[in-house]
């Protein structure tokens, strides 16, 4: 008899939507931004429309060597190009503060240069965040989201230091044209996926293969060019336009497989975090300590003469320390290493010298290299804090990609329980995140993973030439959330 009794308290009393009620953490504070991210070339289509230059990825996608699943490409996508206020349409219905969107360089510049400027470019940019801000939508813009034109490209691309002024000028554009309107732009999302498999072992575009050096060249490159785009903003705008920049990149917790192991996590985070964010983070900036050290031993034992990795003067070190109001996150999984290696040499896998596994209850994706893992958001927030004297952090994208349709509870559930980590991060643990930023609005071009990997809350139909969009479940219990400003258990309905 008594042992039924909690049975009845629990059921009676406790339903999920009871519980969370009364817990103190789980409201978002004052002012926190909420939003949904997509990215120019998975979306916008029109690749080829009006003056647009072709775009790397286009190159890419149109080589049809079988890189990319069924030879898809995004030569059409999501239509947003055409579609854009029917997006905004979406994100205001739901009751989203932000819409984080790149541009796209070969739309503004076709030429690459900043010598000719599209006026059809910019006339697309202006209307979507005319129609934004018309919706009381918060624009947040990343300037460079991995599509540069192919003609930048083919003199190098990320591998050649010029580059870095190339980005400076187009940034410029970008800034003066648009600016007015943006208060938070990002300058590069996440440079570590594009110098690994872009410059590396060259699975995504421009499709470079030159593992264990190409991957270092273009993360230099990228560093010093976001450095140049946040001084040239605080330069010549801030004081007109007064936005915060940002820079993005993927991160995520990695424990270690032996619990006596006291080194593996912490080589995990500076290879895979601290890379891009230490040099402007962390208060001596430069690269990692360890990530430098094991590189140059790794490059000396292979007879390089000297590490694979540049090195920054003392100049850039300064210049790159510090330049950025915020960090930005996107977040999809956690890792679990051990010291080892099983990848090609060179590479940066080998050069960590961890091999990187799962933990077998992890729930898995349809994304191999993605499972679900709630706590490890959690420590990565607090790691990112305790590591770089809790800067502010937007959380740029976290998503998950299960194999459903319009009825979507894995995502639900994946949502609440990352939500709910990220709310005791901030409420609990006092980590400075100030906006987080849900991946995807919409199903769109997943890179090599075409439109088999569906991340969107909102369906799209890609069968349908007027690509119907359609609410999933998750969109429906993010409006919850959104109107409340509060958790939502899965299932309050
Ligand atoms: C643009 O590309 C499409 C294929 O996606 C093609 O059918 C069309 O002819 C191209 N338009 C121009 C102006 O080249
Ligand atoms: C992709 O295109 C290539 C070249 O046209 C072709 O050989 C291959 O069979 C195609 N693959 C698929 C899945 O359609
Ligand atoms: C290429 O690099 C990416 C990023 O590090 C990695 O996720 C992927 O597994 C690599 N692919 C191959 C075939 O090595
Ligand atoms: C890590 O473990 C090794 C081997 O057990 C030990 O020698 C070393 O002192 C430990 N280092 C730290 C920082 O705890
Ligand atoms: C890189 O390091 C080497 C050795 O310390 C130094 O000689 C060289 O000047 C450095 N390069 C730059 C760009 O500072």
């Amino acid at each position: 008899m008594p042992s039924s009794l909690p049975v009845m308290f629990i059921f009676i009393f406790t339903t999920a939507c009871m519980r969370l009620a009364t817990s103190e953490y789980y409201s978002f504070p004052p002012n926190f931004i909420l939003g949904a991210s997509t990215s120019s070339y998975q979306i916008e289509g029109a690749w080829n429309i009006s003056d647009k230059a072709e775009s790397i990825w286009d190159r890419f996608v149109h080589d049809n060597s079988g890189r990319i699943a069924n030879n898809e490409t995004g030569d059409i996508a999501c239509d947003s190009y055409h579609k854009y206020k029917e997006d905004v349409a979406i994100l205001k219905e739901l009751g989203f503060d932000s819409y984080r969107f790149s541009v796209s360089w070969s739309r503004i510049l076709p030429e690459g240069f900043a010598h000719y400027v599209s006026q059809d470019g910019l006339n697309y940019y202006n209307k979507l965040l005319d129609e934004l801000l018309a919706n009381n939508i918060k624009p947040l813009v990343t300037i460079y989201h991995w599509d540069h034109p192919q003609l930048i490209e083919d003199l190098g691309g990320w591998r050649n230091d010029r580059m870095v002024e190339w980005f400076a000028d187009y940034a410029r554009i970008v800034f003066r044209e648009l600016g007015p309107k943006i208060k938070y732009f990002v300058t590069i999302n996440e440079p570590s996926i594009l110098a690994t498999s872009g410059y590396g072992n060259g699975t995504k575009a421009p499709g470079i293969q030159d593992s264990g050096r190409g991957e270092y060249l273009a993360t230099h490159n990228m560093l010093k060019a976001h450095a140049r785009a946040y001084h040239i903003y605080q330069n010549e705008f801030k004081s007109t336009q007064n936005a915060v920049i940002g820079i993005v990149d993927v991160c995520q917790h990695s424990y270690t497989k032996d619990a006596n192991d006291n080194t593996s996590s912490e080589v995990g985070f500076e290879f895979n975090c601290g890379w891009t964010f230490h040099p402007i983070f962390s208060k001596e900036g430069d690269y990692p300590k360890i990530f430098k050290e094991q590189i140059a031993e790794k490059s000396k034992l292979q007879g390089y003469p000297r590490s694979r990795l540049p090195n920054f003067s003392q100049e850039w070190i300064t210049y790159i320390r510090g330049s950025a109001d915020f960090l930005g996150l996107n977040h999809y999984t956690a890792h679990v290493v051990q010291p080892g290696s099983n990848a090609q040499v060179p590479s940066y896998e080998d050069d960590q010298n961890l091999v990187v596994s799962f933990r077998p209850e992890w729930k898995a994706t349809s994304v191999s290299i993605f499972k679900i893992v709630p706590i490890g958001f959690g420590d990565t927030l607090r790691e990112l804090a305790e590591a770089y004297n809790n800067p502010v952090i937007y959380v740029t994208e976290n998503g998950v990609a299960p194999n459903e349709g319009l009825k979507d509870p894995t995502r639900i559930q994946f949502f609440h329980d990352y939500v709910r980590e990220l709310l005791l991060a901030i409420n609990r643990d006092g980590v400075n995140v100030k906006g987080y930023h849900i991946w995807s609005l919409l199903d769109s071009f997943e890179w090599t993973h075409g439109y088999g990997v569906k991340f969107g809350i909102i369906e799209v139909d890609f069968n349908d030439p007027m690509r119907k969009r359609t609410k999933k479940d998750s969109a429906s219990w993010w409006k919850r959330v959104l109107s409340s400003r509060r958790l939502q258990p899965v299932d309050c309905d």
